[in-house]
């Protein structure tokens, strides 16, 4: 379908109703089986050559016009079946040769505007010779007809906003047709309209009767015929069936005699929205999952440890049941507000209150002091950071506040976690005032797993370094980059 530019003489209402036209004549050219031209004359009073202005041509059939025919002149005196059809203000149908030789059957259809004929349209078409017509062929064509009477009467195109906002996803005659009387009683339905209507659980013989009493929640039908408008819906089904219906009246001297209604099975595009809008859904739904799958395997762990005596095989089982509960951590997070970026403080409460539930288990309660802000890390920092501070808390109140030393009263035992995110690196200082790491330690070398875990992850995974010393208790600085946030939705 193509557009050129209106002539002069047309105002911009008359330039809209063709333009309407031609928005809309695709459905034209299927019902006819045949291309469409739409002619313009160069003088509206006293036509003489007439522009091809818009060319549409058929789904349903081969096409007589390979070539482009839009922005070509065609004098008046070549056709003058067109300056008949214009005087006249009726339809002309006439059988011409091409150039080629080929006959063709040549129907010009006057377009009429609110006061005045506008332009012409063509619909050529080989001569239907020993092809029988079946009753679909019969039907496209005789609501074409009416289609056609419509335009010569000024009742076709309809004006209204609609139109435009839909022709995006409007039905096409391909989609399924059905033919109401002025009842909106189904006079006729194509094959693929039946097999639409099947899915919508349509059944029993629909001929003679209305959507509404076939069990179809469709208004648009009776809507249409009472506004004599188009009147496009969506007929939802459960579990997931949806079918645009857009009824288009057809009318005689304004007055409805009846209506097409085009009826698409959009559920597959119904679908794709869902899943865009859906998508923070799901990937909340994920997160919730997973969480729920790593509380699973870490009871498991638990309930394993539990059978074992104590002794490194139940340690063993322990410890790992707390690493998978601290990542579980971060999709419970995650799962509440999954983004690329995620407020890490609140990670860290509760791998805080995980570790001041064990140093109670250990019988050195103690209390986590907090500084700075860990800000929003980007997700994918956030799990391996979470391991890494169960970790160092676990180790904090396991092993800092061991044997002799004033930290056997409660008042003077510490722990606390220093922050420093200034939005391109982090800064993390854990720290206690126990007993300090064993002599001669060193983290680039332990092979005790806990340390090692950090050390690989620190180091790996985050891209950074990890220092540990002893300075009246133990002190672990780790610093690493912070990816930039993403924009990937
Ligand atoms: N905060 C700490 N205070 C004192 N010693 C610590 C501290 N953190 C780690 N250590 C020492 O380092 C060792 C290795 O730690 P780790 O690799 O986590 O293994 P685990 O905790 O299983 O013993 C610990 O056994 C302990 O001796
Ligand atoms: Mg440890």
């Amino acid at each position: 379908m193509a557009d050129a530019t209106l002539p002069a003489w047309m105002s911009p209402d008359e330039s809209d109703h063709v333009r309407a036209l031609m928005a809309s004549w695709g459905m034209l050219a299927d019902l006819c089986f045949a291309d469409l031209l739409l002619l313009v004359p160069d003088d509206a009073g006293n036509p003489v050559d007439f522009h091809a202005v818009g060319q549409v041509r058929p789904s349903t059939n081969p096409t007589l016009y390979r070539e482009d025919m839009v922005g070509r002149v065609i004098p008046g005196a070549e056709r003058p079946v067109f300056k008949r059809s214009w005087a006249l203000g009726q339809i002309v149908e006439e059988e011409v040769s091409h150039a080629t030789g080929e006959r063709v059957r040549l129907q010009c259809i006057p377009v009429r505007g609110r006061d005045r004929l506008l332009a012409v349209m063509t619909r050529e078409s080989a001569p239907t010779v020993g092809r029988r017509q079946g009753e679909l062929e019969r039907v496209y064509v005789e609501t074409f007809d009416r289609f056609a009477r419509m335009i010569v009467n000024g009742e076709f195109p309809f004006h209204f906003e609609e139109e435009v906002s839909l022709s995006g996803e409007s039905p096409r005659v391909g989609d399924g047709v059905l033919v109401v009387d002025d009842k909106g009683r189904v006079v006729y339905a194509s094959p693929n309209a039946v097999s639409a209507l099947h899915r919508l659980g349509v059944t029993s013989n629909f001929e003679g009767a209305r959507l509404e009493e076939l069990g179809v929640e469709a208004t648009s039908v009776a809507r249409a015929l009472e506004a004599a408008l188009p009147v496009t819906e969506e007929v939802e089904r459960r579990p997931d069936l949806s079918l645009l219906v857009q009824t288009i009246p057809l009318l005689e001297n304004g007055r409805p005699t009846g209506a097409m209604v085009l009826v698409r099975d959009v559920t597959d595009l119904r679908r794709r929205d869902r899943l865009l809008v859906s998508k923070d859904a799901t990937i909340r739904e994920v997160h919730h999952r997973v969480k729920n799958n790593l509380q699973t395997i870490s009871s498991l762990l638990r309930l394993q440890g539990r059978r074992l005596g104590p002794g490194g095989g139940r340690t063993a089982l322990e410890e790992a049941e707390r690493r998978i509960r601290s990542i579980a951590l971060v999709h419970e997070i995650l799962s509440r507000d999954p983004g690329d970026q995620v407020a890490f403080g609140e990670i860290l409460r509760s791998l805080v209150h995980m570790a001041e539930e064990a140093a109670t288990s250990f019988d050195r309660p103690v209390r986590v002091q907090i500084k700075g802000d860990a800000g929003e890390v980007p997700a994918e920092v956030a799990t391996p950071l979470a391991v890494v501070m169960a970790e160092l808390l676990q180790n904090a109140v396991e092993h800092a506040f061991t044997g002799e030393g004033p930290w056997q009263e409660r008042d003077r035992r510490q722990v606390g976690v220093d922050f420093d995110n200034d939005g391109t690196e982090l800064r993390i200082r854990v720290w206690d005032n126990g007993v300090g790491l064993p002599e001669g330690f060193d983290v680039s070398r332990t092979v005790s797993l806990g340390l090692s875990l950090v050390r690989d992850l620190v180091i790996g995974q985050l891209q950074g370094q990890i220092m540990m010393g002893s300075e009246g208790g133990t002190r672990v600085a780790l610093v690493f980059p912070l990816p930039a946030p993403t924009d990937l939705g």
